[in-house]
């Protein structure tokens, strides 16, 4: 046995109705380092880190899983036996219950028990025990909805960690993120390291695995590629051994004439439809040309959000200022309005409001658009399948077939099955929302292409993006908000990193 070696993974292959998810993927995890895990989206990280958590136990899958000198065999009964193991994870998805507390949250399914009833004094001096350690600054009994996301990533980690973890697991968890927000977790993941706990890092963010990790192992379909210490690798060396191919350019290059000027948006200000005493936004103008795309760039809370779901009918109170579209102002009341107006939005929490994950994927993305489809009242079936199978490969959605519940798809591939039902509904203006969070590099670029497609076909296009490559790489021209205001438009000739961040922190 090589003591050095924390976790050996030999020859796993796991298989579900008609995908083959990994096959005879092997790892080896070095005691104490942070091990980063790369692959496009369904190349089976997800997969591979349930293996390990237990979701799919013992049996369910072929290979052997060595771990701290023995071989791991977990049971599907227990959830917690991989934690109390030491093996803890942090899921792509976030598992807190929003109405309980942070403490609560984090002794959840594991209360301890003082004389026949549980002992909150432990819980909350533990939880408080296990925030400080790590350095997190979150209050244990702070109400889990009221935190923000980063927060809430926090506490997530808390949890994984109040069981004495050997093998930390995190899959995506800057997804979310703020920059400051990612500074903080990478001060956490050193603290770990200092305290000798091993981290497994699954990231779509390239540069992350340059700030963070020792060793990094790309998937590729379902198999290993490369192993390699960091430093022998580049962005470009990642990007080639993920796609399997050279990818020279980012961005497209897209040829678009922008038209005329055919959506205005004119000192719009709105309040929180729960609380009418806080605005949101605080006047925001631009205006928006025919085959343009517009970028909207601004720090997390600078509104950017808000302004597009109180545009599409779903969030503010519209207390002044206009909406024009082609010469018409819009009086929009839901997104129903919206869309029957041209108005279609891409939304930011694509698990929440863009998915059913229960349906099919045909479903998802067909449903909301079937009225194309109607002919003489009947539902012309062919057309149906046809557009949606179009929209899939244009996506490169990765599925057998289209009957393939989203529920089932690798988390990349969901977001995708979202932006192919808002592509289908044939709008005028498509606003998106973070449109590439968590998309592999691949699909990114898929995305974008299709953007500008989009775009050279007349579609205006708003893009809210807090990646200011994006913003660059993609737009006409750049919005910039502060505090709930528009603070400037730049045109992409003009705009830099710089002037764009002047303009968010409200130094320009
Ligand atoms: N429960 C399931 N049933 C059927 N197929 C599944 C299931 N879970 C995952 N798959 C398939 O296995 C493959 C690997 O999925 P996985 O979630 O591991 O990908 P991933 O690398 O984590 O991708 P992403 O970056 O998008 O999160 C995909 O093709 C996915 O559709
Ligand atoms: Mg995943």
């Amino acid at each position: 046995m090589n003591d050095d070696i924390i976790l050996d993974i030999q020859n796993v292959t796991k298989r579900f109705p008609g995908v083959t998810a990994l096959k005879n993927v092997s790892i080896q995890v070095k005691r104490g380092e942070i091990h980063g895990l790369c692959g496009e989206n369904g190349a089976g990280k997800s997969t591979l880190m349930k293996i390990l958590s237990g979701v799919y136990p013992y049996g369910t899958y072929e290979g052997t899983v060595i771990y701290n000198g023995e071989e791991l065999k977990l049971e599907g009964s227990s959830i917690h036996q991989a934690a109390e193991l030491g093996i803890a994870t942090v899921y792509q998805e976030l598992t807190l219950v929003p109405l309980m507390t942070v403490g609560e949250n984090v002794y959840l399914g594991k209360e301890p028990i003082h004389r026949k009833s549980i002992d909150w004094n432990f819980v909350y001096a533990n939880t408080k025990e296990i925030l400080s350690r790590y350095r997190l600054d979150v209050d244990p009994r702070a109400t889990v909805k009221d935190l923000g996301v980063g927060k809430m990533q926090m506490v997530e980690i808390a949890k994984a960690l109040s069981e004495d973890a050997k093998v930390l697991i995190l899959d995506e968890p800057t997804s979310a993120l703020t920059e400051a927000e990612i500074d903080k977790l990478m001060e956490i993941l050193e603290i770990l390291k200092s305290h000798e706990v091993t981290c497994i890092y699954i990231t779509h963010k390239l540069a992350e695995f340059f700030r963070t990790t020792d060793t990094v192992t790309v998937l590729r379909d379902g198999e290993t590629v490369v192993t390699k210490p960091t430093n022998e690798l580049t962005e470009e060396l990642l990007v080639s051994y993920m796609v399997g191919r050279e990818m020279t350019e980012r961005f497209p290059t897209g040829d678009r004439k922008p038209g005329e000027v055919i959506f205005e948006v004119q000192g719009l200000r709105a309040t929180d439809p729960n609380n009418s005493s806080r605005e949101v936004l605080k006047g925001v103008s631009f205006d928006l040309r025919k085959g343009e795309i517009l970028g909207i760039a601004g720090l997390m809370g600078a509104g950017r959000t808000e302004l597009v779901t109180t545009i599409f009918g779903e969030y503010g109170k519209i207390t002044d200022g206009s909406i024009v579209l082609e010469g018409e102002e819009l009086k929009i009341k839901n997104s129903r309005d919206a869309i029957e107006y041209g108005i279609s939005l891409v939304p930011e929490d694509r698990k929440g409001q863009g998915l059913v994950l229960i349906q099919s994927i045909l479903n998802n993305v067909s449903l909301p658009n079937l009225n194309q489809f109607a002919h003489f009242g009947r539902l012309d079936k062919d057309a149906e399948l046809r557009a949606s199978m179009q929209q899939a490969s244009d996506l490169a959605i990765k599925a057998p077939n289209l009957q393939v519940l989203v529920s089932a798809l690798s988390g990349g591939n969901q977001q995708k099955v979202v932006i192919a039902k808002w592509l289908m509904s044939d709008p005028k203006i498509l606003i998106m929302d973070d449109p590439t969070r968590g998309v592999d590099v691949g699909a990114k670029y898929e995305i974008y292409k299709l953007m500008n497609k989009l775009a050279e076909q007349g579609v205006s296009i708003i893009m809210i993006s807090s990646e200011l490559e994006e913003v660059l790489g993609m737009s006409d021209r750049v919005m910039v908000m502060h505090e709930g205001r528009s603070n400037g438009t730049l045109t992409i000739a003009d705009a830099t990193q710089e002037k764009i961040m002047a303009l968010a922190t409200g130094i320009g």
